[in-house]
């Protein structure tokens, strides 16, 4: 999910600015990326770009771990056994989707324990859209559909972003999402065809999720400082509000063939545009969630560090087994 690029405080120094890199390397990267090739980690590249890749590629990589907490939290609550063999099947994927990111991550010289120091200390963002709680089993299935179907949208276009990792670990990924949405909108459905109650849960969850569903997309395009740049190094293939605009008009039928409705007084289709106008997003919002004032912000962060703390002691058995294994094998 979750890859737009937030200002965060993850890296030590600030990146060698363009102006002082060798010139001719750097006219040779950008003819390379103009013309579609994929940057691979032993291939030169300026500096900002690694930096501007390693804090995408981490983020991405956090959200997909702290994302696990909120549907984690219903695994043992499913209502039935089917629904707990499939989100424990979503949940696990998350993690899957972590490792192959913070792999690609690590291709560029940066190592997991950094990465997750940054997290773990505050200095590194995620997707804001983790910092809200799942209060009823409908909200497992808005995530699943819109919170799944926005990272979708978003990770498209990356897998055909420029740095090669990057692009190989999206292929793999877009594929596990595209089961996680319709696993999603398989639960609202059945919801929304269910009691009046259900119904009304299934409603209640898309009043809750949809707006920081759009919020997914990053800031808008003539507010989002780093967007110029990584498009022009093909990071980013599309503009924020270009994605947001096709979740809304992908979205806005299927809420309609479940009978639920959007909260946005402002929607509706604009036969000129060929699209669904919407209304004003509260950015306000948006940018102290991303201050880390997210209803369970600290809950999250909390959740993350013990797993980590729980989790040594099977590092450290494996760490120890592979190096007896290694002296065992030099000493056959
Ligand atoms: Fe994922
Ligand atoms: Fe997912």
């Amino acid at each position: 999910m979750y890859t737009t690029e937030l200002k965060d405080k993850s890296q030590k120094q600030a990146a060698t600015p363009l102006s002082a890199e060798d010139p001719e390397r750097l006219a040779a990267f950008e003819a390379r990326v103009a013309a579609d090739d994929f940057i691979e980690p032993k291939d030169w590249m300026p500096d900002a770009y690694r930096k501007t890749l390693v804090r995408q590629i981490s983020q991405h990589a956090h959200s997909e771990i702290v994302g696990m907490l909120p549907e984690g939290n219903w695994i043992t609550r499913a209502p039935s056994l089917r629904r707990k063999a499939v989100l424990l099947a979503k949940v696990q994927d998350e993690g899957g989707h972590g490792l192959y990111l913070y792999a690609a991550a690590e291709t560029l010289g940066t190592s997991r324990d950094e990465m997750v120091e940054a997290l773990h200390s505050g200095r590194a963002k995620y997707s804001t859209i983790f910092n809200y709680p799942t209060l009823t089993w409908a909200d497992i299935g808005a995530i699943g559909w819109l919170v799944d179907g926005a990272a979708i949208m978003n990770q498209v276009p990356l897998q055909r972003t420029s740095y090669g990792p990057y692009a190989r670990a999206m292929v793999r990924i877009c594929k596990e999402e595209s089961f996680h949405q319709r696993q999603g909108y398989e639960i609202m459905t059945t919801l929304a065809k269910g009691s009046a109650e259900q119904k009304r849960m299934a409603q209640d969850a898309l009043d809750r999720w949809w707006w920081p569903s759009l919020m997914m997309f990053g800031p808008p395009d003539d507010n989002s400082p780093n967007s110029a740049q990584s498009m022009r190094w093909r990071i980013k293939r599309e503009s924020n509000d270009e994605i947001r605009q096709r979740f809304v008009d992908a979205t806005v039928p299927q809420a309609e063939a479940i009978g639920l409705s959007i909260p946005d007084a402002d929607l509706k289709w604009n036969e000129a545009r060929d699209a669904y106008d919407f209304g004003a997003i509260d950015w306000e919002e948006f940018y102290a969630v991303v201050r880390g004032e997210g209803p369970v912000a600290k809950e999250r962060m909390a959740a993350r560090v013990s797993a980590r703390e729980d989790g040594r002691w099977v590092r450290e058995a494996a760490l120890a087994h592979a190096e007896k294994r290694a002296v065992r094998l030099a000493a056959e």
